[in-house]
C-alpha cells in the first residue's frame, strides 16, 4: 500500500492556473492512452483539496462527458475544506479539515490492500509529506508552460533527493517521471 499523489503540471510547474483552469492540460492528453487506467485500478482511497473539489463541481457536465459519470470515482474519497461545501449525489464522500494524519489512519483502514491517491492541489500534498505519510509523486509533465498557477508541490525536498524509478514519454506531448520519496 503507498500513498502516491499522482497529478499533470505544466513544465514550469504548475497544477492549474491561478483561476483553475485546467483547459492548457486536455489538448495534451487522452486518459485512456495514459497510466491512468492501470494507475486508478489499485486506489483504495482519495483525497483532495476544496479547489479540486469545486473544479469538479463546476465542470461535472464534462466530467460527466469524459467518464460517463459527473464524480467518476467508485473509491471513497476524503475532501479537505474549512467550509461548508455541497456533496455531490451519489458520491462517496467525507468533508474534513485540519491535521491530515488522522484522515491518512482512516484511509488505510478504507484502502486495505489498495493505495491512497491525494488528487491535489499541491499544498495538501505537501502537508501528507511533511507528516511523512507520501510514498510516491507521480507526475505527467505537459509540454507547455503557464508562467504562474497553482504550483505542482510548494515545499523544498533537498535531502534526501526524491528517487527517479521511472521515465515515460507519451508522444511530444508529455513526459510522466515518478519519484519515491526518500524516507
Ligand atoms: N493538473 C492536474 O492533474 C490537477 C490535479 C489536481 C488538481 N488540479 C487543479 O489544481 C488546482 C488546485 O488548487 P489548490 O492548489 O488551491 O489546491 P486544493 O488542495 O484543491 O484546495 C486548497 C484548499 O483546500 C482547503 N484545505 C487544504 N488543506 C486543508 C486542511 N488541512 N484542512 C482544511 N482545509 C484544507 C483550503 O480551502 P478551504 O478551507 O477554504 O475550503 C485550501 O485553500 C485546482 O484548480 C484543481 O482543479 C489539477
Amino acid at each position: 500500500m503507498k500513498t502516491q499523489y499522482y497529478t499533470a503540471s505544466s513544465l514550469d510547474g504548475f497544477i492549474a492556473t491561478e483561476d483553475d483552469s485546467l483547459e492548457w492540460l486536455f489538448p495534451l492528453a487522452n486518459l485512456e492512452d495514459s497510466s491512468y487506467p492501470e494507475f486508478i485500478a489499485e486506489v483504495g482511497a482519495l483525497a483532495m483539496g476544496s479547489a479540486t473539489y469545486e473544479w469538479m463541481i463546476r465542470n461535472a457536465a464534462t466530467v460527466a462527458a469524459e467518464t460517463g459519470s459527473p464524480w467518476p470515482y467508485t473509491q471513497p474519497a476524503w475532501v479537505f475544506t474549512s467550509r461548508t461545501l455541497s456533496a455531490i449525489e451519489g458520491a462517496d464522500i467525507r468533508f474534513v479539515k485540519g491535521d491530515v494524519r488522522q484522515v491518512h489512519e482512516e484511509m488505510r483502514a478504507a484502502a486495505g490492500t489498495k493505495n491512497i491517491w491525494i488528487v491535489g492541489g499541491g499544498d495538501l500534498a505537501g502537508q501528507f509529506h511533511d507528516a511523512g505519510l507520501l510514498d510516491e509523486l507521480i507526475v505527467q509533465i505537459g509540454s507547455v508552460t503557464l508562467g504562474r498557477g497553482k504550483q505542482l508541490f510548494p515545499r523544498r525536498v533537498l535531502s534526501p533527493i526524491l528517487r527517479l524509478t521511472s521515465v515515460r514519454q507519451m508522444g511530444a506531448g508529455m513526459v510522466e517521471l515518478r519519484y519515491e520519496v526518500g524516507k
